[in-house]
């Protein structure tokens, strides 16, 4: 078999090798992630992003070589032996073959190319790519997510949805990011809020339809309390998430089914809203300022008005890192902590709200710390129980790697969580009765517009009413609960 001379030149040969080489490789990497059952990031992002540019470089080379041979040889500047002219002839089996030959080889190419673009952009998708590939950048959110409802909903359902152009602006701005990872100049923690999410219709109401869904749900909690003679205290209320385009009313009635709400917040972390306008279904609007704002008497600038929408509530959808209370609360009130232990939420709190400079030796002084406390202060507990403290503080030290990260500097207290008005202000941020339309309408505090308690009190010897009993505060604290925001005597942490 002979190729047309020109293609016999050092720079073909070169090309050649390259591309032999680089295609065996791919082979190799390609069969081993179709076999390997877990593959890593590293091992794709070879196989699919930086191996194949490799192949065409090959190719292009042998490719160019033989053009610059025959252009030479044109020129006559070149001496090959044997004819120039590039003839083909039908009846001739040697040509025939070379060429089928030749088609064979770029159908396969091509193919192979048309699978790697498809597995190269299927890769960049992956929550692979996105939450592990740069691991301590993402740990937070990536840990987090994988404990959240939508573990199972890929990272780009949420940040990048479908749609070319948004697909292209998230790869540019990933571009970015990965010279701050390799320039080690990333924010730690990862700034929030994402000022150009793209807009939630475009993501969450692909899958969440609050048209569709109404009536209220059940929510009970319990809480263990640190002083005091009660050791906890129950909670359960109904929250009105109401919803539907037919009965509108509830929480999401205000999300663009009854009215269209737009704000604007003096701080970037939009936690200081200062003016609401809120528009009905006939187009009316009431515009509501809070008492020192600085638009009651002109509007604010266009660009500053955000309309409001799911993530003004849900920003935590599926990275939450809880608050130590609720940590301790959740792992005491399911049972994956012994609630007999005396004193323990007290000093586990205390533990998950300290300072650590790395997560490693954060876990390792918790759980010293929890087996420290009951050898010391509860010493007859401690000789009785000791497995049982042991396993405690083992729980407590793996539920903080799943919710701090000191390396990024990232925890509860660091990202809000705009869902209720507990430790941040949340809905409060609007609903404080101090944001006020000019007819003196205020947007409601009403402890019953959003949720009815429906049972409190102490475990076995707690009132119960359908119809709602007033709220009680756990602890007596007379009247501070109506008239200051939970926020300001409730951190999360050990305040
Ligand atoms: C259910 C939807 C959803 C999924 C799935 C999701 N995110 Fe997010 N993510 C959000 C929302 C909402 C925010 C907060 C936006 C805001 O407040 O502006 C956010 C914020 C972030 C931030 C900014 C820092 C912060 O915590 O606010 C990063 C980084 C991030 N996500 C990465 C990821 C990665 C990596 C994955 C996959 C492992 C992922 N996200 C999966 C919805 C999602
Ligand atoms: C690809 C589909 C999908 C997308 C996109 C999506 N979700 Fe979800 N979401 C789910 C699934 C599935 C669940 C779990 C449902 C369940 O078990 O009740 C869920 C659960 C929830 C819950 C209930 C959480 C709980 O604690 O029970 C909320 C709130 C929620 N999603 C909000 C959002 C928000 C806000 C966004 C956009 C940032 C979003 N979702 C995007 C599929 C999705
Ligand atoms: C005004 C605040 C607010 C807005 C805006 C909002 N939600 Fe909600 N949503 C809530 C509250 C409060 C709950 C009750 C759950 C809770 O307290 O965690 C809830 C519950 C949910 C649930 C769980 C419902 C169930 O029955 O299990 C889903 C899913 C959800 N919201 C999706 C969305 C989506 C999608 C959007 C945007 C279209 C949205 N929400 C906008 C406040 C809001
Ligand atoms: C940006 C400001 C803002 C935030 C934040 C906000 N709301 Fe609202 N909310 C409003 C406005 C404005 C109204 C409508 C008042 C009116 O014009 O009737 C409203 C009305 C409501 C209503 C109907 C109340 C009634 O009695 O008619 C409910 C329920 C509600 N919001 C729940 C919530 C919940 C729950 C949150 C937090 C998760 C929240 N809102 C956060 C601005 C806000
Ligand atoms: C604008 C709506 C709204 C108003 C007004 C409101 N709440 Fe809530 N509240 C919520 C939402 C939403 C949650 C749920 C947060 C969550 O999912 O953890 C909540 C949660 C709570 C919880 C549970 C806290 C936790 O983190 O476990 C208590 C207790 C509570 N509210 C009491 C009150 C009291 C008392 C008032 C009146 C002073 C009040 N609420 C007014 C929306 C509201
Ligand atoms: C003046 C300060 C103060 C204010 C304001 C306040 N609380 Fe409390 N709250 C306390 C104290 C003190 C405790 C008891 C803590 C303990 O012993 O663990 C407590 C405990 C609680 C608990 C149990 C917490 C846990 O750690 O499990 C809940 C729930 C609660 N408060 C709800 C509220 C709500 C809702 C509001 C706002 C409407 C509010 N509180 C306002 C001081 C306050």
């Amino acid at each position: 078999m002979k190729l047309p001379n020109f293609i016999y030149n050092r720079i073909s040969f070169v090309g050649a090798a390259i591309a032999f080489f680089f295609i065996v490789a791919e082979i190799c990497l390609f069969t081993l992630d179709l076999v390997v059952a877990k593959s890593s990031a590293y091992l794709e992002i070879f196989t699919y992003i930086l191996l194949p540019p490799f192949i065409f470089v090959g190719l292009f080379l042998m490719f160019f070589g033989a053009w610059r041979a025959r252009k030479r040889f044109r020129d006559n500047k070149f001496d090959v032996v044997g004819s120039s002219k590039f003839s083909f002839d039908f009846s001739q089996m040697g040509q025939v073959r070379i060429a089928a030959a030749t088609i064979a080889v770029f159908t396969v190419f091509l193919i192979l190319t048309i699978i790697g673009t498809y597995k190269s952009f299927h890769y960049t998708e992956s929550v692979e790519f996105c939450g592990t590939l740069c691991h301590s950048v993402m740990k937070p959110e990536h840990t987090a997510y994988l404990n959240s409802p939508h573990a199972k909903v890929t990272c780009v359902e949420c940040h990048i949805g479908s749609g070319v152009d948004w697909y292209v602006k998230s790869k540019l701005s990933g571009l970015r990011q990965v010279f701050k990872t390799i320039g080690n100049s990333y924010d730690r923690p990862v700034a929030t809020p994402i000022h150009n999410l793209r807009p939630a219709t475009e993501t969450c109401k692909q899958c969440h339809w609050p048209g569709k869904f109404f009536g209220s749900f059940d929510f009970k909690r319990e809480y263990f309390l640190k002083s005091g003679e009660n050791k906890s205290w129950i909670i359960r209320m109904m929250m009105k998430v109401g919803g539907s385009d037919k009965f509108n009313n509830g929480v999401h009635a205000h999300m663009n089914i009854d009215q269209d709400v737009y704000y604007v917040a003096d701080d970037k972390r939009r936690n200081v809203i200062s003016w609401v306008k809120s528009v009905d279904r006939k187009g009316q609007a009431t515009i509501y300022t809070s008492p020192d704002s600085k638009y009651k008497e002109k509007a604010p600038p266009a660009e500053l008005i955000r309309h409001m929408d799911c993530i003004d509530c849900h920003n935590r959808p599926s990275h939450n890192y809880l608050p130590p209370y609720k940590i301790v609360n959740n792992a005491l009130q399911y049972g994956a902590i012994d609630r007999e232990l005396p004193g323990f939420k007290a000093k586990a709190v205390e533990l998950l709200s300290a300072k650590y400079e790395k997560a490693p030796a954060a876990q390792a002084a918790i759980q010293a710390g929890v087996v420290e406390y009951y050898r010391k202060d509860h010493a007859a507990y401690f000789a009785a129980n000791q497995k049982k403290v042991e396993a405690a503080g083992a729980k407590l030290a793996a539920l903080y790697g799943e919710n701090m990260f000191p390396e990024m500097k990232t925890r509860w207290d660091t990202h809000d969580d705009h869902i209720g008005h507990f430790l941040s202000h949340g809905c409060f941020r609007c609903h404080d009765d101090q944001h006020k339309a000019p007819t003196g309408k205020a947007i409601t505090r009403d402890c019953n517009s959003c949720h009815t308690v429906v049972e409190q009190g102490v475990p076995g010897k707690t009132k119960k009413n359908l119809d709602g009993v007033p709220f009680e505060h756990p602890v007596d604290i007379g009247d501070a609960w109506k008239e200051m925001s939970c926020s300001d005597c409730h951190t999360g942490g050990n305040d």
